[in-house]
């Protein structure tokens, strides 16, 4: 896994069928022309199966999963029937989720779920804000060991994880994360997982970024910050600017 990688997090737009299959379809054409970048649209639930069908160099995410395979579990939707419409990834413990409700432990079940279905989890791991004691590190450091309880070592290199700090968020370049304290939050990440599963498994995990990645910021972030590629939120949904993303990423 190290060709780049970009996510499209749709969250909950747009409100349409037709806006949705336009954006996907343009997205289609700029992905299909990219070398080295993977690029992966996570759009509602309810889209999904007139999104999927046809082979393509996009791939198919979902933005959430119920942990269990199968019954009575009134609204949810199982790993196995996103596997059957063609979804390879999943976006679990979005802080959007984690804020209603989705903690630690419920992470940690979607993700055993989704291995054994052979999904690829993008877990996102992120802070709600910094202070000058380093309190945040502490707590990405607990919010990853959480997450990740009982996941075995042979199936930690399948994951992917997002650090999506929340105070970076729904904003605009300017106020996304500073390359530098990217870079050092990436390498406590990989100290965090190296003590959990040693150095070489540590080294291995694919880290992105989210948090308003724009055209702007996006060749900075990945030169410096030490990223593999990107999360992104609203400018996924902005058809020229997410292309001008994936052509810089792809560059970079
Ligand atoms: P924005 O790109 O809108 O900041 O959203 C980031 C995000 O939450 C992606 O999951």
């Amino acid at each position: 896994m190290n060709k780049k990688l970009v996510i499209a997090n749709w969250k909950m737009n747009p409100q349409t069928l037709l806006e949705a299959r336009k954006l996907f379809s343009t997205t289609k054409n700029t992905a299909s022309r990219l070398k080295k970048t993977k690029v992966v649209v996570a759009p509602p639930f309810i889209f999904i199966s007139s999104l999927a069908g046809t082979k393509s160099r996009l791939y198919l995410g979902a933005q959430n999963v119920f942990w269990e395979t199968r019954g009575a579990f009134t609204g949810e939707i199982s790993p196995s029937m996103l596997s059957e419409m063609g979804v390879q990834y999943v976006i679990v413990g979005h802080s959007e989720r984690r804020a209603i409700g989705e903690t630690d432990e419920i992470v940690s079940k979607k993700l055993k779920t989704l291995i054994r279905e052979e999904i690829i989890p993008i877990l996102c791991v992120g802070e709600s804000e910094r202070d000058n004691h380093g309190h945040y590190l502490s707590f990405l450091s607990t919010q990853i060991k959480k997450s990740l309880a009982g996941i075995q070592k042979r199936n930690i290199k399948n994951i992917i994880i997002a650090y999506e700090p929340i105070w970076a968020i729904g904003k605009t370049a300017s106020d996304a994360m500073d390359s530098h304290k990217l870079h050092e939050t990436v390498l406590y990440i990989r100290k965090v997982l190296s003590e959990m599963y040693g150095r070489d498994i540590a080294k291995a995990v694919s880290i992105i970024y989210g948090g308003s990645a724009e055209p702007g910021n996006v060749a900075e972030l990945m030169k410096n910050g030490n990223v593999m590629g990107f999360l992104v939120g609203h400018a996924s949904l902005d058809v020229k600017g997410f292309s001008e993303i994936l052509k810089i990423v792809d560059k970079s």
